[in-house]
């Protein structure tokens, strides 16, 4: 019997949807393509907050790269969810941790820091079932201390001492892990402190995760890697893993002012003018730049395998993140744009036709107080002014 008019009307209606359905994705296809992201059928699901930590986008700063004739790369690391490369590094450390039984399933991590590595423990703990205590500088930004509240961290603000002082902030996070401890019964672990400087969970981050995407997303194409440290963590991973893979790939420091790794990658030595003349600051690293520059030998930074280094100053480091947002839309934080400084003097170091990556640590969202305060910076004489990169004066300070 032949098909009754009404089905064949439908089965005709279907037809058209479902080919107009077809034009519109692959037309949005196509759109998304050319805005730089292809969507694969293949897309892989993630696991919650922490498969979505990592595999961060390599983008090419496309004003740094035709000023200098190089391709330079950077990681997009504030697209992480907690809004730093950090977000690596917290998930490393509490994995290990509770892989080696120093931290059980609703423990408490402990660290003592106001800055980016806090915010992503605090983030990422309760995925852990797992707890976050932070002990920071009472003088720090009290936007700092909401934060970490907000994400459900508890947080101790305490007088600011030297680190030699029993009572420095770091001194009372390692303590706070040990009373949680003595508190917890049957073996139960209570406490676990990070120690972000001298736990090397913070290097095998970079050397397992940031190293082999910068590999794989270059096709092991790149001549060379440049950042800031404050642990050193960074550094320390992505260098190991890249002169593994390919030795003839070179790999650069760049210090912000105060800091003495400048002076201990170039001269072997840990001397900084500041230091040597006894005008010791209150902060030794007053610098606008904030996370990077230090004055010890940390475990991280001692795993670095590095070709030299460069010192970069404040102003290069503001005038740098305004150029970027003039010119290519992107706003970072102070040690992403020192780190950008880092890849043009590679760039003028090595030449044209060379491909050098680095790291966009943070966004500029958390550096409105200071780096991105026009009324802060006019008063430390930091305003920026230039028109170019001309700030730059790359006259060959390497
Ligand atoms: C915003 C920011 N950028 C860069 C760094 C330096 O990275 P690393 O500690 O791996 O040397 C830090 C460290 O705390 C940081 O907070």
């Amino acid at each position: 019997m032949p098909p009754s008019p009404k089905p064949i009307a439908i089965i005709g209606v279907v037809s058209v949807v479902l080919c107009s359905l077809y034009v519109i994705s692959n037309k949005r296809r196509a759109t998304s393509h050319s805005r730089g992201k292809t969507l694969t059928k293949n897309k892989v699901k993630r696991n919650g907050i922490v498969g979505a930590i990592g595999n961060t986008p390599l983008i090419r700063i496309t004003s740094l790269s035709d000023a200098t004739g190089c391709e330079i790369l950077a990681k997009a690391e504030f697209l992480n969810p907690g809004g730093s490369v950090k977000d690596r590094v917290a998930v490393k450390i509490i994995e290990e941790a509770l892989e080696s039984g120093q931290l059980s399933i609703g423990g408490v991590v402990t660290e003592g820091s106001a800055g980016s590595t806090a915010i992503s423990l605090a983030t990422v703990a309760p995925a852990y079932g797992c707890k976050c205590h932070v002990v920071i500088p009472d003088d720090a930004a009290i936007e700092k201390s909401k934060i970490l509240e907000a994400l459900g961290a508890t947080v101790e603000r305490v007088r600011p001492v030297s680190i030699t002082h029993k009572d420095h902030y770091v001194n009372i996070a390692r303590r706070r892990a040990c009373e949680a401890n003595k508190v917890a019964v049957n073996g139960y672990k209570g406490g676990f402190f990070a120690d972000q400087f001298e736990n090397l969970a913070n290097y095998r981050a970079h050397y397992e995760g940031t190293g082999p995407e910068i590999w794989e997303q270059t096709g092991g194409k790149l001549h060379a890697f440049v950042a800031a440290a404050g642990t050193g963590g960074t550094v320390a991973g992505v260098s190991c893993f890249l002169k593994e893979n390919d030795p003839g790939i070179k790999c650069y420091l760049v210090d912000p002012p105060g800091s003495g790794l400048f002076n201990k990658v170039t001269r072997g030595v840990m001397y900084t003018r500041e230091e040597a003349e006894g005008k010791r600051l209150k902060n030794p690293f007053d610098t606008v730049t904030e996370g990077i520059g230090i004055n010890r030998l940390t475990e991280n930074f001692k795993m670095a395998q590095l070709d030299g280094a460069f010192r970069g100053t404040d102003i290069e480091a503001v005038e740098m993140s305004r150029f970027l947002l003039k010119n290519d839309g992107l706003f970072i934080g102070s040690s992403s744009a020192m780190n950008c400084v880092g890849a043009v003097r590679v760039a003028k170091l090595l030449g044209p036709g060379h491909t050098i990556v680095t790291i966009l640590c943070d966004s500029g969202m958390r550096h409105l107080s200071k780096f991105c305060n026009p009324e802060y910076l006019s008063q430390h004489g930091l305003t920026p002014s230039a028109k170019g990169l001309e700030f730059l004066h790359l006259g060959g300070d390497s």
